[in-house]
């Protein structure tokens, strides 16, 4: 990789956030001369109709970070403001209402789109590149291998991933020298991910439900509830990657292979050594993905994006902070 990003500014929006503080702490750490900014909402206690906090950023995902922090809210023009301050050579937006099942349609429109059209506007009064991110929550049920070109999202959180795709391409249209890379990421798991509570992925929470000595809990059927699990560390690849390429446009970040919540609980206990029977329960969930896998040809070709961690690494490798975890925080229910 050319990549240099000693002496530039790069902004990471939802930089308390999962994603965002893992490639926060990357940048930093290979770029010492990076100036990097962090602007993010953090926690404030609202949450929506399902229980689930509105905002999932947590400081306590940046105490390695000696970077700029901003605590700001996309949706605040005064807040935005503070932006103008700094000449920016990238954004990496992550910022979003992640929660694909947020019922606020409202905020989640604004979050995730209204605002993104507004960081559109600062990329380019700097001049900057925009790497974003947009979720394999636009294919909804259609078909795998997802390709960019089959979307059919069946919830709002899709709907606005898909809207912050087609807007992007609208401003490059009046902009031609504008970079947008949006990045669809499938099902991300690793560290830095306690903090989404409920939305963590199942590894996690069957991780920490296994070594609290319970039965791993899934969706009847789970064994033919097929996703793409994409290991963290690929996707902080795939988003510098994105900022090297010269091209722009939409792209799939998965692992490009598909496995079940089952296989997951299977390799967790190989792993912690334990045979607990599955405790399986019927999906309370309409409109629920059933198979996902990423058609990554057009990331490779345009980006060179080649997963590298599979399922089984990932989770070893993981192992250890999920101990952690469950030794500071306990399970949660
Ligand atoms: N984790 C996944 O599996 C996955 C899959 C597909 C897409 N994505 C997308 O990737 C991005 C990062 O996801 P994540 O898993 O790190 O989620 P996350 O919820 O941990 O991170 C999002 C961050 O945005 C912040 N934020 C939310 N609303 C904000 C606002 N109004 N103003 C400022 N900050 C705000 C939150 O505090 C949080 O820190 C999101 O855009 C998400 O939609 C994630």
């Amino acid at each position: 990789m050319s990549l240099n990003l000693n002496g530039k500014a790069v902004l990471i929006t939802g930089g308390a956030g999962f994603i965002g503080s893992n490639l926060a702490l990357t940048i930093e750490r290979r770029w010492p001369g990076a100036r990097v900014v962090v602007f993010d909402r953090f926690q404030d206690g609202t949450c929506f109709g399902n229980g689930n906090p509105i905002s999932l950023g947590s400081w306590q995902n940046l105490v390695d970070f000696r970077g700029e922090v901003l605590c700001g809210d996309i949706n605040n023009a005064r807040d935005l403001a503070r932006l103008e301050d700094y000449s920016f050579d990238y954004i990496l937006h992550q910022a979003a209402i992640s929660d694909t099942r947020a019922d606020n349609q409202m905020l989640v429109m604004q979050t995730n789109v209204n605002a993104f059209g507004d960081l559109l506007s600062l990329a380019r009064r700097c001049g900057a590149q925009m790497i974003y991110a947009s979720s394999a929550a636009t294919y909804g049920a259609s078909a795998s291998p997802q390709r960019v070109g089959q979307e059919a999202p069946d919830n709002v959180y899709g709907y606005s991933k898909r809207a912050m795709d087609d807007l992007a391409a609208r401003v490059r249209e009046q902009a031609p020298d504008l970079k947008t890379v949006g990045l669809r990421y499938f099902n991300v798991y690793g560290p830095g991910e306690y903090f989404k509570g409920k939305t963590a992925s199942m590894v996690l929470q069957l991780g920490l439900q296994i070594l609290d000595g319970r039965p791993p809990r899934l969706f009847e059927g789970s064994d033919r509830i097929m996703r793409d699990f994409v290991n963290i560390d690929d996707v902080v690849e795939a988003n510098l990657l994105a900022m090297e390429t010269p091209h722009s446009g939409v792209y799939n970040v998965g692992f490009g292979q598909c496995r079940s919540f089952k296989d997951i609980a299977d390799i967790l206990q190989r792993e912690l050594g334990t045979e607990l029977p599955i405790d399986y329960f019927p999906n309370p969930y309409s409109g629920y993905q059933m198979h996902t896998q990423a058609d990554n040809s057009l990331s490779e070709r345009d980006l060179g994006y080649v997963p590298r961690v599979s399922l089984e690494e990932g989770i070893a490798a993981y192992v250890p902070d999920i101990r952690r975890i469950y030794q500071q925080f306990g399970y949660q229910g």
